[in-house]
C-alpha cells in the first residue's frame, strides 16, 4: 500500500507519496501567500492551504495507481490561530507562529497568571507566537469575531477537518497552544477560562499516530482518492520532522534549517526547563521532547539573497567562502528578522549586521548569515547542556540542510556530528510514517523509523575550525545583550503595534 505525507510549511506546502518500504515515489510543493499587515504581523489564509493541497494531490498522483493509497497524515507548522464559526467557516486570516503582534498578552500572561503557575498547568510559559495570547488579543481588537468562534484548530488541523470533516488535533502540535496541560494529555480547564473559550471549542486531542477518521467520499471522488483512506491526526511539524529524520527514544535530537531554526531532543519522561527557555511539548510518538525554536533560519539566508541582493542562486553567492574564511569572519548578523523566541524571547528584537569596515565584502554578509543562525541555533543548544541533557550526536534536516556549507558550519559552531538522513523531507515524510503507523503497517512509530530512516552522511565538526567558532561565539553572545535595549527603544511608539 503507498501513503500520502503532507507538510503544511510556512512558504509552501510539500506533498509526499510513499510506498509501504519507505521509498518516496513522488514529491510536489505548491506555495502559497504570506502577508505581513503590519510589521511583526504574520497571516495566511487557509483557504489558500486547501487549494495548495487538492491542486498538489492530481500532479502527486499522476502516473500511480490511487487505489493503493491506504492512509494520510499531515505535520504542519505549528501555533497558528485558525477559529471558525458556526458553520465551520473561517472567520479571520489565520494568525502564524512567526506573528508578533501578542506582545502585550504574552506579558500580560507571564506576568499575571504568572510563569510559574502557566508552567505549572501547561508545561510552558507564554510566547508570542502561541495560540493563547493571539486568542486574548482576538477578544480585546476583533471582539465581535471572537464571540462568534465556535471552533479553534491549528493549521494542519484544517487540512485534517477538510479531509474528514472532523475537528482533531494531536497532542504534539495542541502543545503549542499553552491551552494543554502537556504532562497530562487533556486540555487545562484554567488555562481555557483565562483566555474565555470552552472546551466544547477544542478540537478533539489524539495521539498523531491514531486515526481521526477517513476522507469523506465526496472530498476522495474531486481528489481521485479511493473511498475510506484513512487520515490520522498528524503532528506539529518539528514533531514530525523528528519522526521522519528518525529521532525517537530517549536523548535523540534533530535540528531543523526550515523558515524557523529548530532543536528538537526528545526524551521518554516528560521534564520542564525550569527557565521555561525552551518548550516542553508532547512528541509524535507518545513521548514528549524538549524544543528551542528561532523564529528565522533558513528565512534569514532566503531574505538576504532574495530580497536584498536580488539573487536566487544560493550556492553561488556561497561559492566564496573559503576554509581560511570559516571562523574568521568579523562581521557578525543577529537573525532576529521577526523578533525572537527562543531563548530570549524577545518580540522587540531586529536583525543587524555589525562589525563591517571599508573591505567587508558580499561575501563576508552572506556568511555572518549563515553563522548567525548557527550561533542562535547554539544558544538553545547551550541551555538544553545546562540542563544537563547529554547530546552527543543530532540529525540535521529542513531546506538550509541542503547547502554543505551551512551543514559544516553547524557542525563547527555546534561541535556536534550532524548526521543528514537519507530523506530531507523531515515533516512530510514523518507524516507519511505516521500514516503507515495509523494504517496497521508498522506497531508503532519507533519501529517505523527504525525499519525506514536511513542516514547518506555525518558531518563531523573539525577541531580546528570548533577552536575558531567557539572564539567567534564568545563574540556573538555578547551582540545581543549590548543592543536589547536599543531594540526596544527602536520599537516603542513605532509603528509596529497598533
Ligand atoms: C515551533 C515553531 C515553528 C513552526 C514553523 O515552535 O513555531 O517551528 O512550527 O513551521
Amino acid at each position: 500500500m503507498n501513503y500520502i505525507g503532507i507538510d503544511l510549511g510556512t512558504s509552501a506546502v510539500k506533498l509526499l507519496l510513499v510506498d509501504g518500504e519507505g521509498k518516496i515515489l513522488n514529491a510536489v510543493s505548491r506555495e502559497y501567500p504570506l502577508s505581513f499587515p503590519h510589521p511583526g504581523w504574520s497571516e495566511q489564509a487557509p483557504a489558500d492551504w486547501w487549494d495548495a493541497v487538492t491542486q498538489g494531490l492530481a500532479p502527486l498522483l499522476d502516473g500511480h495507481d490511487a487505489a493503493q493509497i491506504a492512509g494520510i497524515g499531515v505535520g504542519g507548522q505549528m501555533h497558528g490561530l485558525v477559529a471558525l464559526d458556526e458553520n465551520d467557516n473561517v472567520l479571520r486570516p489565520a494568525i502564524l507562529w512567526n506573528d508578533g503582534r501578542t506582545a502585550d498578552e504574552t506579558d500580560w500572561l507571564n506576568q499575571n497568571i504568572g510563569r510559574e503557575k502557566l508552567s505549572e498547568l501547561t508545561a510552558n510559559i507564554a510566547f508570542a507566537g502561541f495560540t493563547a495570547p493571539k486568542l486574548l488579543w482576538m477578544k480585546k481588537h476583533e471582539p465581535e469575531l471572537f464571540d462568534r468562534i465556535a471552533k479553534i484548530m491549528l493549521p494542519k488541523d484544517y487540512i485534517v477537518y477538510q479531509l474528514t470533516g472532523v475537528h482533531a488535533c494531536d497532542y504534539s502540535d495542541a502543545s503549542g497552544m499553552l491551552l494543554l496541560d502537556v504532562a497530562h494529555r487533556r486540555w487545562s480547564r484554567e488555562m481555557l477560562d483565562v483566555c474565555g473559550v470552552s472546551e466544547a471549542q477544542m478540537p478533539r486531542l489524539f495521539e498523531s499516530y491514531e486515526v481521526v477518521g477517513a476522507v469523506k467520499p465526496e472530498i476522495a471522488r474531486s481528489l481521485g482518492l479511493p473511498e475510506g483512506v484513512k487520515v490520522v491526526a498528524g503532528a506539529g511539524d518539528n514533531a514530525a520532522a523528528a519522526v521522519g529524520t528518525g529521532t525517537v527514544g530517549d536523548g535523540a535530537c534533530n535540528i531543523s534549517l526550515g523558515t524557523s531554526g529548530t532543536i528538537f531532543i526528545s526524551s521518554e519522561r516528560f521534564g520542564v526547563d525550569p527557565n521555561n527557555a525552551l518548550h516542553s511539548f508532547a512528541h509524535a510518538d507518545g513521548t514528549y521532547h524538549l524544543m528551542g525554536c528561532m523564529l528565522s533560519a533558513a528565512s534569514c539566508n532566503k531574505w538576504f539573497c532574495d530580497d536584498i541582493l536580488k539573487s536566487r542562486d544560493y550556492a553561488q553567492e556561497q561559492r566564496e567562502i573559503t576554509d581560511e574564511r570559516l571562523g574568521n569572519n568579523r562581521v557578525f548578523f543577529l537573525p532576529y528578522l521577526m523578533g525572537e523566541r527562543s531563548p530570549i524571547n524577545d518580540t522587540d528584537a531586529r536583525a543587524m549586521f555589525i562589525g563591517m569596515s571599508m573591505d567587508s565584502t558580499r561575501t563576508d554578509m552572506v556568511q555572518s548569515v549563515l553563522e548567525g543562525v548557527a550561533f542562535a541555533i547554539r544558544d538553545s543548544f547551550e541551555v538544553a547542556k545546562s540542563l544537563g541533557v547529554r547530546i552527543e550526536r543530532s540529525k540535521l534536516c529542513g531546506g538550509g540542510a541542503k547547502s554543505p556549507l551551512w551543514r559544516r558550519i553547524m557542525a563547527n559552531v555546534l561541535n556536534l556530528p550532524l548526521d543528514i538522513p537519507q530523506t530531507e523531507e523531515g515533516p512530510g515524510y514523518g507524516a507519511a510514517m505516521l500514516a503507515m503507523v495509523g494504517c496497521g503497517a508498522y506497531g508503532s512509530v519507533k519501529a517505523c523509523a527504525d525499519a525506514l530512516v536511513r542516514t547518506t552522511e555525518t558531518v563531523q565538526p573539525e577541531p580546528a575550525l570548533v577552536e575558531r567558532y567557539e572564539r567567534a561565539y564568545r563574540k556573538f553572545q555578547k551582540t545581543y545583550p549590548a543592543v536589547k535595549e536599543l531594540f526596544r527603544e527602536l520599537q516603542k511608539g513605532g509603528t509596529d503595534h497598533e
